[in-house]
């Protein structure tokens, strides 16, 4: 009977228990987490040559068919990346220099789904979009597709590498907003003719204007510019217009300029990297939440939003409702099936990339589509799908936002969710969380924040100033109705 004696002794009590710390600290090094999901890459900086040009591209509204949007028309640095719109809207805004909350499309927003941030672009290993439509063959962790393998776009077929795609995931998404007629290129731009790379050329051409003879008058904005001298700066070269000023340059530093936009700084980094008194004991219980999966009495969130970098880069079902105007899906077309638009499987209709966590304060609306305006309330989605859809008020939407058969659609979003999941496949666990316990994970996700992103002296790295040449006169002037 003795023999009990030693076990009662290592029985715990209250006091023995590890801490928060003790407990986050052995969860950090089971999951093998470094806080860093920088280390190991090349990535370059902002004030590097190529990444300027990257910046001068990204602002400037000659990219676009009507000449009225950029790229930074839905990822300003100040938004987080993004818009802050539930879904985009690119050409023909009613004021194409607002972006942000009040900017508004005659027609709503026709682009189907939400601008993700352009931040930390430069550690996508997999795939990149909500349908992973750009992807890595080779998915080297820490490469950024740059392994070798090749890199799949909408221009090639499924598995197949595109060689045009360039030389990293980044590069390769550069070169598709141009060819969207409602993001960029619109829907008179070669009287609605012509295939991507055709589009990509003419709008190339628009910048070599300067050079060529008999450009077009009515681009005469874009004619008359000294994109030239930029590029033979940025790529260190003396080449003349048509060597230097091709598409695959533009693209190239673009994706320079975006992979420069690196914020990890968050408090969570500076705890794993083991400063425990930079999270709250809120954020620590939110933390334990996150990583414990449902059996340990946690929220299984890491089982998905995994690594430093927050996310596994894999497609699950969540039923987000599906609102706006949809990606040529379902009967009517107005439904969106995310991952099954490229394999064609049945399994990945609804299913959508699993989003990075990194600098989630800033970056909502939140999901495909933007349907929840708050972390809270994607958050308490996750938590049960089956209630938040029931709960799910689309009336709080802005008007202008299609809801055709959005609730119809939401439904049979909610029905494959709940198939895959008596098919036993991996989803969000239904929990029945205490508030307080929702503000923990709320607190921890908070702490994913590098503060940069909220500091627009800080940010100004990434938005030209009067210092940076505007080579066309078309630079977009950024307003916000709410200054942020
Ligand atoms: C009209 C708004 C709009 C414009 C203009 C626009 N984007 Fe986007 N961007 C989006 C939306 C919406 C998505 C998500 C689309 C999807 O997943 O189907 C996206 C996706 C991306 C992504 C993928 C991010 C990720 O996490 O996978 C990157 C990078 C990006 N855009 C960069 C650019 C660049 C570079 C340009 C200019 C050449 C540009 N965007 C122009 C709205 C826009
Ligand atoms: C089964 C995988 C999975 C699990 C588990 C999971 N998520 Fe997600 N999460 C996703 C996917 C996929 C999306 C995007 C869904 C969509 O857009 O349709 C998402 C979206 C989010 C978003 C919105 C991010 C954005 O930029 O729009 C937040 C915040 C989030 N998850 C937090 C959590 C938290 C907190 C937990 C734990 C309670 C959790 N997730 C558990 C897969 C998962």
């Amino acid at each position: 009977m003795f023999s009990t004696l030693p076990l009662l002794v290592g029985c715990a009590t209250q006091d023995d228990l590890p801490s928060l710390d003790g407990r986050l600290r052995a969860i950090i090094q089971s999951a093998g987490l470094t806080g860093d999901p920088v280390r190991g890459r090349t990535l370059p900086t902002s004030d590097d040559p190529l990444p300027r040009l990257g910046m001068q591209l990204f602002f400037t509204k000659a990219l676009s068919g009507n000449g009225d949007a950029a790229c930074v028309s839905c990822h300003h640095p100040y938004l987080g990346g993004g818009d802050g719109l539930p879904m985009s809207i690119g050409i023909d805004a009613d004021q194409p220099e607002l972006l942000g909350p009040g900017r508004t499309h005659p027609e709503g927003p026709l682009v189907p789904r939400n601008a993700p941030t352009t931040f930390n672009a430069g550690l996508w290993d997999q795939v990149m979009f909500h349908d992973g439509r750009i992807e890595s063959l080779g998915k080297t962790a820490g490469a950024n597709g740059a392994d070798g393998y090749g890199i799949r776009t909408p221009d090639r077929p499924w598995g197949y590498p595109d060689v045009l795609a360039g030389p990293n995931l980044v590069v390769a998404q550069a070169r598709f907003p141009v060819t969207s007629e409602e993001e960029m290129r619109g829907f008179d731009f070669g009287n609605g003719q012509g295939n991507g790379s055709e589009v990509r050329n003419a709008l190339t051409r628009d910048l070599l204007a300067q050079i060529v003879s008999g450009a077009d008058p009515t681009r005469s904005a874009r004619a008359l510019n000294t994109w030239l001298s930029e590029f033979q700066r940025a790529f260190a070269s003396d080449s003349d217009a048509a060597t230097l000023i091709t598409f695959e340059n533009i693209a190239y530093a673009i994706g320079e300029y975006e992979r420069s936009q690196v914020l990890v700084e968050t408090p969570w980094k500076a705890y794993v990297e083991g400063d425990v008194t930079a999270l709250s004991e809120s954020a620590k219980r939110g933390a334990l939440l996150f990583f414990q999966p449902p059996a340990d009495g946690g929220a299984g969130c890491a089982s998905c939003h995994s690594g430093d970098f927050f996310t596994d880069e894999q497609f699950h079902v969540l039923a987000i409702p599906q609102i706006g105007v949809g990606k040529d899906s379902g009967l009517s077309g107005d439904d969106d099936w995310g991952r099954a638009l490229e394999t064609h499987r049945d399994d990945d209709r609804y299913a959508f990339r699993t989003p990075t966590l990194l600098n989630v304060a800033v970056t909502g609306p939140y999901g495909h589509d933007g349907a929840y305006a708050t972390l809270e309330g994607i958050v308490r989605h996750h938590l049960n799908p089956e209630a938040a859809v029931a709960d799910y008020a689309f009336d709080q939407l802005d008007p202008s936002i299609r809801l055709t058969n959005a609730r119809e659609n939401t439904q049979n979003a909610l029905a494959q969710w709940r198939r895959l999941r008596d098919l036993g496949r991996p989803t969000v666990a239904v929990l029945d969380l205490s508030d307080a316990q929702v503000a923990d994970l709320l607190a921890f996700l908070a702490a994913l924040t590098d503060p940069c992103v909220q500091d627009r002296a800080c940010l100004a790295a990434w938005v030209p100033g009067d210092d940076i040449v505007d080579p066309d006169g078309m630079r977009l002037q950024a307003t916000f109705s709410n200054p942020p």
